[in-house]
């Protein structure tokens, strides 16, 4: 098989890793890729939002199956595009795609389905003075949330009336995310622990992959600006059983079928962004894709050939097919540069990567990576993913953090306590 993964990311690096190393993979090339990708697959200098250009390439060379990492291609409709060349593709349609690239569309949707999800209203542009009588109305904390896409910066938090206020205007009035935020949705703030579930979709059918939790925040202890993500474990024990059940039948169940009503089943990736409330599981966001930290994690706890599972995605095969893992646990650890999610230097040089590839059990996953004159250099905010599996999950822990010692660049930062809850939850014998 031949397989095509559009991006550039750890999350990619982690995905083209995985297909390396399926037995019925023959080549992997990634578009346009990093350093990491390099050294285990072939990059390909095609931008993953040049559409006409992957389509050529996945044609003149062939391509079994596609997967795309980033949402931006599937929302402009990379999937439409390929299936109508007959290529075979892994991710949702356009149409499909609204349930990460309109927030508007997926709130009206879970409320259509009776999906739990936090109370909402939605607001354009010319309704900026009703919106702001309905904030005045509404309990602090709130959430207001740019309606299209805004690079995970759209969701704010608002801990006072005044920083709600000041959110709401910028947004929809000062045009703050530009047409992302000509819709804006406010609403309630839920209570709870967070979690990211994914499910691989066929349009009717799903496979779940383990659970994992992902640390938005820069700061330890969950504190400063959220960032794309700086570290995951899985499987992420506060999503138990019993909470699996539920989203099976609360959520993904209703999602599916909800979609396919609609008249655009979903294909691909489903990533349920969870929060774990006192009365249940309920979705904060839906993504359309993988999700970056979390792929890192998952990917390495896979059993199951993935190539398989992703041409069965593509094939509307899906139906009875089985997912099985590797027992124990993985832990990611991202090394930033220092200032992100703020302004950060470039072009720093990275050392220590083969030491921390070498050790048992621990892989690094390049994410804003460069190559500068044979020397790898920073290219990025969030640069490199170490990954450790181990028998548990401070196991796993050990081995990410002690891969990161051998790695040194100027002014690297990392948070020292991804996994802690799941840590605290294991101490506290309410693991299942
Ligand atoms: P989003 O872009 O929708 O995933 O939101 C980004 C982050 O904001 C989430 O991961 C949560 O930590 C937080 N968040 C978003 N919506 C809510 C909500 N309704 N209640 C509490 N926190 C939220
Ligand atoms: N880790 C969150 C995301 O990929 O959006």
């Amino acid at each position: 098989m031949k397989v095509l993964v559009v991006g550039s990311g750890g999350r990619e690096h982690a995905i083209a890793w995985k297909l390396t190393n399926c037995n019925n993979v023959d080549s992997v090339f990634v578009a346009p890729g990093n350093p990491g990708t390099k050294s285990c697959a072939e990059n390909v200098a095609i931008a993953a939002d040049d559409i006409p250009s992957l389509l050529e390439f996945a044609r003149r060379k062939e391509i079994d199956i596609t997967i795309v990492g980033p949402e931006k291609p599937l929302v402009d409709g990379i999937v439409d595009r390929f299936r109508e060349a007959s290529l075979a593709i892994v991710g949702p349609t356009a149409s499909a795609a609204r349930l990460e690239g309109s927030k508007a569309f997926a709130k009206d949707f879970m409320k259509k389905y009776g999906v739990p999800t936090a109370t909402y209203k939605t607001f354009s542009r010319s309704q900026y003075q009703e919106a702001t009588a309905f904030l005045d109305a509404h309990e602090i904390p709130v959430v207001i949330k740019a309606s299209g896409l805004a690079a995970g910066k759209g969701a704010v938090v608002c801990a006072t009336r005044r920083e709600a206020e000041e959110t709401l205007r910028q947004m929809l009035h000062d045009r703050a995310f530009g047409s992302a935020s000509d819709e804006v949705v406010i609403e309630e703030f839920m209570v709870g622990e967070e979690a990211s579930v994914f499910a691989l979709c066929d349009g009717e059918s799903y496979v779940l992959f383990s659970p994992a939790q992902d640390h938005k925040q820069i700061g330890e202890g969950d504190t400063g600006p959220n960032t794309g993500g700086m570290g995951a474990y899985a499987p992420a024990s506060v999503v138990t059983e019993q909470v699996l059940g539920r989203v099976r039948k609360e959520i993904i169940d209703p999602v599916l079928e909800g979609m396919s009503k609609e008249g655009c089943p979903f294909t691909g990736f489903l990533f349920v962004g969870l929060m774990l409330t006192e009365v249940g599981p309920k979705v904060v966001e839906f993504n359309c894709r993988l999700g970056d930290p979390e792929t890192q994690v998952i990917l390495p706890l896979l059993e199951t050939n993935f190539a398989d599972l992703l041409r069965k995605s593509a094939t509307e095969n899906l139906n009875m097919s089985s997912i099985d893992f590797h027992d124990g646990n993985a832990a990611c650890v991202v090394m930033a540069s220092g200032g992100y999610p703020g302004s950060y230097r470039k072009g720093v040089e990275i050392t220590g990567l083969e030491e921390a590839n070498s050790r048992p059990d621990t892989i690094v996953f390049q994410a804003g990576t460069a190559n500068e004159d044979g020397r790898l250099v920073t290219a990025g905010g969030r640069v490199l993913n170490v990954v450790g599996t181990g028998t548990s999950l401070s196991d796993a822990l050990t081995k990410a953090y002690s891969g990161i010692e051998t790695i040194n660049f100027e002014r690297a930062v990392y948070r020292r306590d991804i996994g802690k809850k799941g840590l605290k939850r294991q101490a506290a014998g309410i693991d299942h």
